[in-house]
């Protein structure tokens, strides 16, 4: 093979009570990244369009990960990478993950699909690392094997694919106002009490549950965030008023995507969400903030190819 087009998801971690151990992919955004074989051995960025990223080949979480699979592997061949993004870094959407992932998914294919999606997924952890400081697998782990995941252990990585009920649809909004995953990281507890603890894990449970049994009550009842939420929602403008919308429209549930800023909302069917995407529209055209929203399908498939 010489050449490959793929497309990495954007994808929404946490998922309200699964801080840094759940996620989802999504159908309608991502990431196109192409990769050339060349004889030179290395990794080269040739373009990059849609977001203003480093062409430093250390510092682009893409080409860290193609470096890194390419020097471990030994191989006598090097890629070129152009790199499309399809949302912007700083959203919430797993932007870096995206494209991690999809450079882990992209060099493997040139090395006879050598790495399992666990493996792919550790990879790709280390261009997260590149771009934000830590080894975070939710947004990663979904990028890859598509459909929700648990990330039950980090150490040793366990990722468990989990179902994805047929009706569920993601409305999200993106404030376009920035929100770095570092800062959003600095502002959490780094102590949470047994009750709040009890009542989180309790949380997951339910989600896993209900996902489980296309319960969507269920599913419901356990979107809810004691961790995160309240420590990261003054980053966001307006996100109470989104969220008591978004559920008074008929959401499932709704809360910060990831880091921040992009808030989601999950609902039962196309009309639901329809009605939820007004609601969060209107909520936020009265405001003096700009906004893209989409509404989307869980990507069941992750990372595809495209020619
Ligand atoms: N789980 C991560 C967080 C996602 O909320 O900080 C962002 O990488």
């Amino acid at each position: 093979m010489e050449y490959l087009k793929i497309f990495a998801p954007a994808t929404v971690a946490n998922v309200s009570c699964g801080f840094d151990s759940m996620g989802f992919a999504v159908d309608a955004i991502g990431d196109e990244m192409t990769f050339t074989k060349t004889k030179e051995k290395g990794v080269k960025i040739t373009k990059i369009t849609g977001a203003n990223l480093t062409y430093d080949v250390d510092k682009n979480a893409a080409s860290a990960v193609v470096k890194k699979i390419l020097t471990e592997t030994n191989a006598n061949f090097g890629l070129e990478l152009t790199i499309h993004k399809g949302f912007s870094p700083g959203s919430g959407l797993g932007s870096s993950a995206a494209s991690a992932a999809g450079a882990a998914f992209g060099a493997n294919e040139f090395l006879d699909k050598k790495f399992s999606l666990l493996e792919l997924t550790k990879f790709a952890m280390f261009g997260e690392e590149v771009a934000c400081g830590t080894p975070i697998a939710d947004n990663v782990s979904a990028a890859v094997y598509g459909g929700f995941v648990l990330v039950r252990s980090y150490e040793p990585l366990d990722i468990i694919k989990l179902p994805v009920p047929d009706k569920l649809r993601v409305v999200a909004i993106h404030p376009q106002i920035e929100v770095k995953t570092k800062d959003a990281r600095e502002v959490l507890p780094t102590e949470i009490s047994l009750k709040t603890a009890t009542t989180q894990w309790a949380n997951v449970g339910g989600l896993v549950s209900g996902l489980y049994t296309e319960d969507y009550k269920a599913i419901s009842n356990s979107l809810v965030d004691l961790v995160a939420e309240p420590a990261r929602k003054g980053l966001i403008p307006y996100f109470d008023d989104v969220k008591n919308n978004a559920i008074k429209a008929g959401a499932l549930g709704a809360g910060i995507s990831g880091s921040g800023p992009t808030i989601y909302a999950l609902c039962e069917g196309d009309a639901t969400a329809k009605k939820v995407y007004e609601a969060i529209e209107a909520t936020y055209k009265k405001t003096e903030i700009d906004f893209e929203m989409f509404i989307s399908k869980v990507n069941q498939e992750g990372i595809k190819i495209i020619n």
